[in-house]
C-alpha cells in the first residue's frame, strides 16, 4: 500500500487540480491533500474565493482523493509525511527543486502542470 501526498489552494477547483490529483494517485493507493487554510493563504499572500470548507467538500468528492488534511503551515510537511507514512510527495512542477530537502523523508514527484489554465486566469478572465 503505497501513500501519496499532494498541497495547495485548490480554489475554484479545475481541470488542472482534478489532472494533478489522477496524476498523484497514480503513484500509489492513497492519496492525502494537505489543503491550505485561509490563514495560511493569508501567509502566502493568497486570498481563495472559496473558504476552506468549500474548497475541502470539492476535494472530498473527488474519487482520487482519500483523505484532506489542512495545510497551517511552511514546516509541517517532514511531520505529515512522518505521520501519515508518506511514501511519496507529489507537486506541480512549478514547485521544481524546491521541496528537495523532503527526499530525506520519501520520494519526491514533480508532475508537469497543465497548460493554461489556473485559478489566477479564471479570476482574470473573469475579472474576479
Ligand atoms: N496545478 C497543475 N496544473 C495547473 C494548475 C495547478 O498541475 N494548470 C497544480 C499545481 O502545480 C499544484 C496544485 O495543482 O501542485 C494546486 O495548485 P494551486 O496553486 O492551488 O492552483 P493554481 O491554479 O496554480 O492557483 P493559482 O493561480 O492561485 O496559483
Amino acid at each position: 500500500m503505497k501513500r501519496v501526498i499532494t498541497y495547495g489552494t485548490f480554489d475554484l477547483l479545475h481541470y488542472g487540480h482534478i489532472n494533478l490529483l489522477k496524476r498523484a494517485k497514480q503513484f500509489g493507493d492513497y492519496l492525502i491533500v494537505g489543503l491550505s487554510t485561509d490563514e495560511f493563504n493569508m501567509i502566502k499572500g493568497k486570498k481563495s474565493y472559496f473558504c476552506f470548507e468549500q474548497r475541502k467538500t470539492l476535494l472530498d468528492a473527488i474519487k482520487y482523493v482519500d483523505q484532506v488534511i489542512p495545510e497551517n503551515t511552511w514546516d509541517q510537511k517532514i511531520y505529515d509525511i512522518k505521520t501519515h507514512n508518506i511514501d511519496i510527495f507529489v507537486m506541480g512542477d512549478d514547485w521544481k527543486g524546491y521541496f528537495d530537502f523532503l527526499k530525506e523523508y520519501c520520494k519526491v514527484v514533480y508532475l508537469p502542470r497543465t497548460p493554461e489554465i489556473s485559478t489566477s486566469k479564471i479570476k482574470l478572465d473573469l475579472k474576479m
